[in-house]
């Protein structure tokens, strides 16, 4: 067993999770090292005030992301609601068994979260994290059949839903918020190439978005351990794309 990341551990041997002693009771969840990233991008950007931190994961089934930002903002006493949507309900129980497991509490809503006035409120976010669906070319090395399951005409597709979604979501975002975008892609339509169109969507307007410090492309690495990463101890992980944007505290 060796540490990754923040706060991982690498077992030697693989083995269902289930058999891992502890899990059940939820001392532990799996999750990529790259991934790991996104609770604190997220939470490091939002700024702190004296209300709960509402927050939206837009893309949340199976829950990996939304259970890590509960426990990174728990065990740093930061109060937050989380909101974790996704269109597909099958999934969102997945989510509520995850929160169950780890004793954690969150607003599960099944909805397509691009089609924001059967599902929203009107009170804004502090932050919302876009995991967007992907062509998960970046955790190939973990399902090495998708190069199989892929058509020619995926990125594409895949690229238009991502910007109907980050269009749709950013305006549910609180002056000074931040909404962090990621996809387990390597291809650059799904990652630096779609937040530059999003960016470029300002244009004449660019002092109300931010692109704030973030890893950009991770390719994915099974070496122990990488020293070009944002954490040093970030060792073998999947390919991911991380970009961290602030709206303007005026909009
Ligand atoms: C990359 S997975 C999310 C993984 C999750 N964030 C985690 O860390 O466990 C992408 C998710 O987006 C969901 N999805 C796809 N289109 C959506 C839409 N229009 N609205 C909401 N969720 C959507 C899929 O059902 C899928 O669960």
């Amino acid at each position: 067993m060796q540490r990754v990341a923040q706060s991982g551990l690498e077992i030697s041997r693989s083995l269902p999770v289930s058999q891992l002693p502890g899990y059940k009771q939820g001392w532990f969840s799996v999750q990529d090292a790259a991934a790991q990233l996104a609770a604190p991008l997220l939470m490091d950007a939002l700024l702190r005030t004296d209300k709960p931190l509402r927050i939206l994961d837009a893309c949340a089934a199976p829950g990996g992301k939304t259970t890590h930002l509960l426990e990174w903002a728990g065990t740093r006493g930061i109060a937050v609601e989380v909101t974790a949507l996704d269109v597909d309900a099958q999934r969102c129980e997945r989510i509520n068994e995850n929160l169950q497991r780890l004793g954690l509490q969150a607003k599960i809503v099944v909805a397509d979260a691009a089609k924001v006035s059967e599902w929203h409120d009107n009170q804004p976010f502090d932050g919302i994290l876009l995991d967007a669906p992907c062509t998960a070319s970046g955790i190939v090395r973990r399902h090495p059949d998708i190069p199989w399951l892929r058509r020619d005409t995926d990125i594409a597709n895949l690229a238009a839903q991502q910007k109907r979604l980050l269009h749709a979501l950013w305006p549910l975002v609180k002056p000074g918020g931040a909404l962090l975008y990621c996809t387990c892609s390597i291809f650059k339509a799904e990652g630096s190439a779609q937040i530059e169109a999003f960016l470029n969507s300002f244009a004449g307007n660019n002092t109300l978005v931010q692109s704030l410090p973030a890893p950009g492309h991770l390719l994915p690495l099974n070496c122990p351990s990488n020293q070009s990463m944002p954490e040093n101890s970030l060792g073998g992980h999947d390919g991911f794309f991380y970009a961290l944007l602030r709206k303007a505290a005026t909009d």
